[in-house]
């Protein structure tokens, strides 16, 4: 393999960056031409495509976001789609590819290399964490800090006030980043998809707050809890507390996506950026790349889209235990 291409796809996550640079980097290290494709699979499919040196991934290993851009591509769905996506790889030489995304980006990934025979490695990038075969994605550490960093500040306000906040996390499916955020930050509960959280258990631990003179509570709602959005799930609940309560409610939103990437992230993200392009080189084709136990380990993207990522209901226990 002479010539490998590199892009991000889907929502991005900090350390993508970090990832792409120890791609480039790499790719020059080994001696092979490294192209970057912008925008995802939008971009294979219209060529826009560039070569990167080892100094077009200078001072970017601190930012957040992506230099390489992203994008959801509905066309790539689509037969045409990726046919204009291997007529273009063919037209630049491109052998072979890293992709740094979630579940979307590992699906189209797999279509693809199947239908032409395209190898791909995949790198783990997402906030969610919602991967299996790694025990951590890109982004997932940052965005949990910053949301921390949200609940600290409202746990502040919240506590002047005597108040109730319901703070949404972001995670899609998965409540990862509320769990962790949630324990962190002292939270009465978290609400997460994986498990269901009676109404009757948020009005019950509100009221035993009250009964032990708690000045504030907290509860942190994964976005995609089937109780609904942290604005519902906080309308739900007003009618069946004390009428004086003081309900408040916060939606974290992309802020969790922005940001400059924390060190444990961009470590993560050099050692699977690499691991990525040295699993290519070796041969790996239709796998991500992840760290299990500290382990560099490839997973087939057929796992990694099918199986899922279970939460640790010993951490959901433990918030239970802890804001007693
Ligand atoms: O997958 C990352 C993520 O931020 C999810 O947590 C969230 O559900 C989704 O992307 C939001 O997507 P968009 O940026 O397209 O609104």
């Amino acid at each position: 393999m002479k010539r490998i291409g590199v892009f991000t796809s889907g929502g991005d996550a900090p350390g993508m960056n970090a990832c792409i640079r120890a791609v480039v980097r790499g790719a020059v290290y080994h001696g092979i031409e490294v192209f970057g494709i912008r925008r995802g699979y939008s971009g294979m499919i219209a060529g826009d495509v560039y070569k990167m040196e080892s100094h077009s991934v200078s001072n970017i290993v601190q930012r957040g976001g992506t230099i390489l851009k992203s994008a959801r591509s509905k066309e790539f769905m689509t037969p045409e789609g990726r046919k204009k996506a291997y007529d273009q790889l063919m037209a630049h030489g491109i052998e072979g590819m890293v992709a740094i995304g979630g579940n979307g980006t590992f699906t189209g990934a797999m279509i693809f290399g199947n239908e032409y025979g395209i190898p791909t490695v995949g790198a783990p990038g997402t906030i969610d964490n919602d991967l299996y075969g790694t025990d951590y994605t890109i982004g997932f550490d940052t965005a949990v800090n910053t949301a921390l960093d949200a609940i600290d500040r409202i746990r502040d306000t919240a506590s002047s006030h005597d108040r109730i906040f319901f703070i949404e996390v972001m995670g899609r499916d998965s409540g990862y980043i509320a769990v962790q955020s949630g324990i962190a930050g002292g939270a009465e509960l978290v609400m997460v998809p994986e498990v269901l959280t009676p109404l009757s258990e948020v009005v019950e631990t509100l009221k035993q707050g009250w009964s032990r003179s708690k000045s504030s509570s907290i509860i942190v709602v994964a976005e995609g809890d089937e109780a609904g959005s942290a604005v519902e799930v906080a309308e739900k609940i007003k009618s069946q507390v004390d009428e004086n309560a003081d309900i408040r409610v916060t939606t974290l939103g992309h802020t969790q996506r922005g940001g400059s990437p924390s060190a444990y992230d961009r470590i993560l993200a050099s050692r699977l950026g690499l691991g990525a392009l040295e699993g290519l080189l070796g041969g790996q084709k239709n796998v991500m790349a992840g760290i299990i136990n500290n382990e560099l380990v490839y997973t087939p993207f057929e796992d990694t889209i099918r199986l899922p990522k279970p939460i640790s209901e010993d951490l959901l226990r433990m918030v239970k235990i802890l804001s007693v």
